[in-house]
């Protein structure tokens, strides 16, 4: 059976990442004889620019039909403002593909915590898998817009936080059996709904993984102070996206951090953390290794080798202690030279 990946290249660093992307797929696909067939849609701003729509109706229909597809960066300068923004089609997309689980892992492997803007002592063994809902919440709720007053509204049910509370679980239970989850129920209703959820889902499903609660802004603060206590946070979306972009910063740059957005079936969305940095577009100097990261896990999640996986993640941090990598972590080398040289590793 051919599987069907899907690229997405974006905007900005969007598609120098994508490049890197689909190279180490490539190079992945030869070497595990992998049936697949790889295809490239318009999407973000660039498919405003040429559909006048960032999700146009092609690349739909190419993304249902897919195994997995794989994002490189929406966004700019260029479309602020305008009628229709790129982000819209992110937003569609995610919910189209009814992804409500992202999965976003950082982490600092041992001799690599020189790169951590924290001392290397706190720095030391960072391991945390942040599990953000991805389809609920401020981000998709009635909003109205105006100069005098503006609101954005915040709904969750039962039935959408427990099914992302149950993928935490999981994943906490192949990990170090540890879930924080992260609200704000001193203040908010819908926070409250959240912390009686994942209560319930813990009592009946999953007794056997550690269950602690935290605010969000406590949380926010304990990321910096002892990183290395938390194993798995499950929060809700607004949330995560910022404690997402806190936590990725910790391994050294924002640019070393993967992503994978799931839903029921083995179908995901895959892509790197970082914006699309329009400032340094074209200037190679974007760090693909999250691109290259949510490639493997693309291939461990959605095409099931998780072999191929286990070589692109080793091959990275071998990469890396080899002094391979670029500016953002100190090294020398561009995007794509980066991409070459871990290649010749694989
Ligand atoms: C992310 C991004 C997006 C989000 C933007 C581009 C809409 O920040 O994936 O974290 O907020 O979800
Ligand atoms: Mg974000």
């Amino acid at each position: 059976m051919t599987l069907n990946v899907v690229f997405l290249p974006g905007d900005g660093v969007g598609p120098e990442v994508s490049d890197s992307a689909r190279s180490i797929l490539e190079a992945t696909v030869a070497k595990f004889n992998l049936d697949l067939s790889m295809q490239t849609c318009a999407f973000g701003g660039a498919a405003i620019d040429s559909y006048g729509d960032p999700f146009p109706v092609e690349t739909q229909q190419a993304c249902l039909s897919a195994d997995a597809i794989f994002l490189g960066a929406v966004g700019g300068p260029k479309w602020d403002g305008a009628e229709k923004r790129p982000e819209s089609g992110l937003l569609a997309l995610r919910k189209t593909l009814d992804v409500y689980a992202n999965l976003r892992p950082v982490q600092v492997l041992s001799g690599m915590e020189n790169l951590s803007p924290l001392k290397p002592d706190l720095a030391r063994n960072i391991d945390i898998l942040i599990v953000r809902e991805l389809t609920g919440g401020l981000y998709f709720g009635d909003r109205t817009e105006g100069d005098m007053s503006a609101s954005d509204i915040c709904t969750y049910t039962r039935a959408e936080v427990q099914r992302v509370a149950r993928i935490a679980f999981r994943a906490a239970r192949e990990r170090r059996g540890k879930v924080v989850s992260v609200d704000k129920a001193n203040v908010l209703a819908t926070s409250r709904l959240w912390r009686s959820s994942v209560i319930d889902l813990h009592q009946s499903e999953f007794a056997d993984v550690e269950l602690e609660h935290m605010l969000v802004d406590a949380m926010a603060m304990k990321l910096i102070q002892c990183p290395a206590e938390y194993d798995v946070l499950l929060t809700e979306n607004l949330f995560g996206d910022i404690l997402s972009d806190e936590a990725s910063v910790l391994s050294g740059s924002i640019g070393m951090a993967p992503s994978a957005s799931l839903g029921d079936g083995t179908r995901g969305l895959y892509e790197p953390i970082h914006g699309s940095a329009p400032d340094i577009a074209g200037t190679g100097k974007a760090n693909p290794v999250g691109a290259i990261l949510s490639v493997a896990m693309l291939l461990r999640h959605s095409l099931e080798v998780p072999e191929a996986a286990d070589i692109i993640e080793v091959g990275v941090q071998q990469a890396i202690k080899a002094g391979y990598g670029t500016g953002d972590i100190g090294g020398q080398d561009s995007t794509q030279n980066f991409t070459e040289k871990l290649i010749a590793l694989l």
